[in-house]
């Protein structure tokens, strides 16, 4: 039952590679003026947001093409152009839908104050810690209250820049652990030799349930729980 609601949701939600859209604002260019002005809004969603768009589908129909051409030997310049463009589409996506014209947002839902309560100590201490974070990223980047879905429980985290090879909103599914610790004593410098021996390793039936879990939103990190 519950696999067939999570299968039925993700064949209706996904996305083909190459195939991403810039969603459109859900709201005019001047409606947050005057915190955002109408000029700036346009040029960070028609033309900055979209950039993205089009960087991450054409990373991805790059990464396809080394798949059926067996080619991977850009595949580190593809892999850093998907987290880079993928989170920037992602992030962009979330930012335009959690802002509102001024004084039309509402107050926070009481799950929000809850939760942000029990973990930060009251409301007005996550704001002031979010705030703090958000000034102090270096260069570009972004604050971000997440939902830790292995711990059940909220946190701010800073993203400098936003890619650091990953696109937020992905849950892992299938790691491999390539730090020299994971296998230097056993194979020194042979990291492929590790690589290609650590495929026998795999445990695919904890692959699945977890494929399933993510598809629900979890992200256990022991094989007992959910
Ligand atoms: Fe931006």
């Amino acid at each position: 039952m519950f696999e067939g609601v999570v299968l039925k949701l993700q064949h209706f939600m996904t996305i083909p590679p190459g195939q991403h859209k810039l969603p459109p604002l859900p709201y005019p260019y001047d409606a947050l003026e005057p915190i955002i002005s109408s000029t700036l809004l346009q040029i960070h969603h028609d033309r900055h947001h979209k950039a993205y768009v089009d960087g991450l589908n054409k990373a991805e129909l790059e990464t396809a093409k080394s798949r059926q051409s067996k080619d991977f030997s850009l595949i580190k310049h593809w892999e850093r152009e998907l987290a880079f463009h993928g989170s920037g589409h992602i992030l962009h996506s979330i930012y335009w839908t959690i802002m509102a014209p001024r004084g039309m947002g509402g107050q926070p839902g009481r799950r929000t104050q809850n939760l942000i309560a029990n973990y930060f100590g009251s409301f007005p201490a996550f704001k002031e810690q979010f705030s703090a974070a958000a000034v102090d990223v270096e260069a570009s980047g972004w604050a971000i209250l997440v939902w830790n879905s292995s711990w059940r429980r909220l946190e701010i985290l800073t993203a400098e820049k936003h890619q650091d090879l990953t696109q937020w909103g992905s849950i892992p599914i299938l790691v491999l652990d390539v730090w020299e610790h994971a296998y230097y004593l056993d194979y020194q410098n042979r990291r492929k030799d590790y690589v290609d021996a650590w495929w026998q390793l795999v445990n695919w039936y904890e692959v699945e349930r977890r494929l399933l879990l993510a598809m629900g939103g979890l992200t256990p990190l022991t094989l007992n729980n959910f």
